[in-house]
């Protein structure tokens, strides 16, 4: 099925010079049978699926919430919002994190207006009722009005809590499964050696896109777009025609070692040993940059993995690249405009381990039309950033004419927009393609 790169990604892989520190993930491929798809356009922009988003998906579905790192220490809060949901998400211990829905168990009103530091409890301000963090109630205003009340608003509801990468996730649904289990083994196996949790947010800059997050979000889960839009790419990474895509789960991998010289689809091609040379050669100089930031561990590394460019997904919206390439995406509906999304990207960096952690990057929104280049803090990312997002918003105006009106994904390179389909309409209830 596969009519991929001139050099393949397994002949890196089979090539690499420790291939006992490669993880067994790595040489696994798992396409995803089935295809094309086709998938009916409303799902992009009509209110009912958002609506239907927020029951089905979002109060159903582990999401990131935020870094570790910003709320530091204990008692330190963030709002994250998702679609017309927010929660309160509070640092309760070195590595515990409560989550609570932001609404008063009194009248309603939000119960924080805006995230804060170091709090003792919660309290509302619109009568007064309170909780400490940990969500145990602390004190009902003039209690001798509300006989019979207090048992039912001892404790806050609570979403669940997950920590992995230096990353918290919640869940709204009480009964939902582990982060882990949700997560699968070979997601936590490809990222293990990478331990997430030791770098710092270096970056976080967010925009508002005029359009659906889901096709914001399909726009970084293929390469095949390369062609026409990245043609700056094609030289320099093989036209990312090796890209594998592999779906384990709700877990997706975008592989590709981005070491070749060649440009398969203008015929310009350089052999095998040649790539594998180039390839390398890439090793062994991120190994000497790493080296300065992370010493000896640096030996841990296989070629592929100092060399490795994988863009990968956790399924609905979680989108950090594998190995050292310190890029995280995140794309969320703004508010309850099906027609918008929020994206936004961090950047993860190491730093030397005799220095303090810097504190984490504050979130830098743009504005909806400010290209990303004006943030120079995403260095050449942000002219990437540029050429998708100049996409998508017509992707959206388009998909409102279009006749017949449905989209189609390819077998194989749009395999993984295809998986993300699948489980989309098995959490909303839709008929296949509705
Ligand atoms: S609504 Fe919160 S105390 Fe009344
Ligand atoms: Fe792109």
């Amino acid at each position: 099925m596969r009519s991929s790169g001139h050099v393949p990604i397994e002949y890196f892989i089979e090539n690499d010079r420790k291939p006992d520190l490669l993880p067994e993930v790595y040489k696994k491929s798992a396409p995803y049978c089935g295809g094309p798809k086709k998938v009916n356009v409303a799902r992009f922009f009509e209110k009912k699926y958002h609506d239907l988003e927020v029951e089905r998906l979002w109060k159903k579905v582990w999401q990131m919430a935020c870094r570790e790192d910003d709320i530091p220490e204990v008692g330190d809060y963030l709002l994250y919002q998702i679609a017309n949901l927010e929660f309160i998400v509070v640092r309760t211990g070195e590595h515990e994190f409560k989550a609570f829905p932001n609404a008063c168990l009194h009248r309603g009103r939000r119960l924080c207006n805006h995230g804060g530091k170091k709090a003792g409890v919660f309290r509302c301000p619109y009568h007064g009722w309170s909780w400490n963090t940990d969500g145990t109630l602390k004190e009902i205003t003039a209690e001798w009005d509300f006989p019979g009340v207090r048992d039912e608003v001892a404790r806050l509801p609570e979403a669940k809590t997950a920590a992995w990468g230096g990353f918290v996730f919640i869940n709204p649904d009480p009964q939902a499964i582990s982060f882990e289990d949700f997560a699968g083994p070979e997601m936590l196996e490809h990222y293990k050696k990478f331990k997430l949790e030791n770098r710092y947010k270096q970056v976080h800059v967010g925009r508002v896109i005029r359009a659906n997050w889901k096709l914001v979000e399909e726009a970084f889960l293929e390469a095949y777009h390369s062609i026409a839009t990245h043609p700056q790419l094609l030289l320099s990474g093989g036209d990312l025609t090796d890209t594998r895509y592999d779906v384990f789960g709700n877990w997706a991998r975008l592989g590709h070692i981005n070491a070749s010289g060649s440009s398969p689809l203008r015929g310009i091609l350089i052999s095998q040993e040649q790539s594998l040379e180039i390839f390398r050669m890439m090793a062994d100089f991120n190994k000497r940059y790493l080296s300065s930031l992370i010493g000896d561990e640096v030996e841990q590394f296989s070629d592929a993995e100092l060399v490795e460019q994988t863009f990968n997904n956790l399924f609905p919206n979680f989108s950090p690249w594998g190995g050292w390439a310190r890029i995280v995406y995140r794309f969320r509906p703004n508010g309850d405009n099906p027609d918008e999304c929020i994206m936004e990207a961090m950047l993860l960096a190491p730093w030397p381990e005799d220095k303090p952690k810097p504190p984490a990057a504050k979130l830098r929104m743009l504005g909806r039309d400010e290209p990303w280049v004006t943030a120079e803090e995403l260095g050449t990312l942000a002219r990437i950033f540029d050429q998708d997002c100049g996409n998508v918003p017509d992707v959206h105006l388009g998909l409102k004419t279009k006749e017949p009106p449905y989209v189609i994904y390819s077998a194989y390179q749009e395999s993984i927009i295809r998986a993300f389909h699948d489980t989309y309409e098995r959490m909303l209830g839709l008929a296949e393609g509705e």
